[in-house]
């Protein structure tokens, strides 16, 4: 009888290798959301994608849905390297049904305001040029709609990640962090007509605040988080600075909420 027992198991073990992908996500739903999210976590996205391919295929969206919102939910930056693989490859559709609708409006390319949580600001270029032809980025003390406020992310894909450059609709200019910082090691905010540093490359990590998706907004270069100054100026307007501090878990302060502009 033991003899029976363990020979068994060896027969489903054995067999267990051979289980091809697809029986494996008809049979074990659950795994299939385990093993999609350790592909995604440790940043495989062809098989994160051959992944989600299928559990679509078998009409598994509540799966789909309830995997994004985890990640999301638990500031796992790789779901947007995710999303963005989809949306450059076979999973467009799937983005755009599954994915929260912030993630297609980053990564469409359309027109968005970026607008900071703790102040309800969206992000401009002052008119005023100094004399490298750079522009002081603010939070903008009403507009939340005009040209002013409108930009573009344009991804790059780089070292199996995605890094956005951020174009300013009304003054052509790309959103950069200048070399120096202030006494608090921050660094300003400025746009350029170039972008050709890291320094004008930026990542985005989703961070949920109650059902609300928002973006701590990084620079490349130097790993320091988008923020407004605490000090307004006599238009009312707030500085953008980087900050050497941790944003990480304050989604309410150092969140950004990007949408399509109207
Ligand atoms: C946009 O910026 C210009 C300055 O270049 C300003 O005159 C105009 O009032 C701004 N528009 C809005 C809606 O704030």
């Amino acid at each position: 009888m033991k003899f029976l027992v363990f020979f068994s198991t060896c027969v489903l073990g054995a067999s267990a290798g051979l289980i091809d992908l697809d029986i494996n996500i008809l049979s074990a739903p659950t795994r299939a959301e385990t093993r999609l999210v350790d592909a995604i976590t440790t940043a495989d996205y062809n098989t994160a994608v051959s992944l989600i391919l299928l559990l679509e295929k078998q009409s598994s969206g509540s799966i789909i849905e309830d995997t994004v919102n985890n990640l999301i939910r638990d500031g796992n930056r790789n779901v947007l390297e995710f999303a963005y693989k989809l949306w450059i490859g076979e999973g467009k559709e799937i983005v755009k049904h599954y994915f929260p609708v912030q993630f297609r409006q980053v990564l469409s390319e359309s027109n968005v305001k970026i607008i900071n949580k703790r102040d309800n600001l969206a992000i401009k270029l002052g008119a005023a040029t100094d004399s490298d032809n750079d522009r002081i980025a603010y939070g903008d003390a009403n507009d939340k709609s005009s040209e002013n406020v409108s930009w573009k992310l344009i991804p790059l894909w780089e070292n199996n990640r995605v890094y956005f450059k951020i174009y300013s609709v009304r003054r052509h200019q790309y959103l950069k962090l200048g070399t120096a910082t202030d006494g608090e090691n921050d660094h300003s905010v400025y746009g350029d007509d170039r972008a050709d540093t890291h320094r004008h490359q930026w990542y985005l990590k989703p961070a949920k605040l109650d059902s609300q998706v928002l973006f701590y907004i990084y620079n490349r270069q130097y790993n320091q988080a988008l923020k407004l100054s605490r000090s307004v100026d006599s238009d009312g307007d707030r500085r953008a600075y980087s900050s050497s501090s941790s944003v990480e878990g304050q989604p309410e302060l150092f969140g950004w909420s990007i949408s399509i502009v109207n």
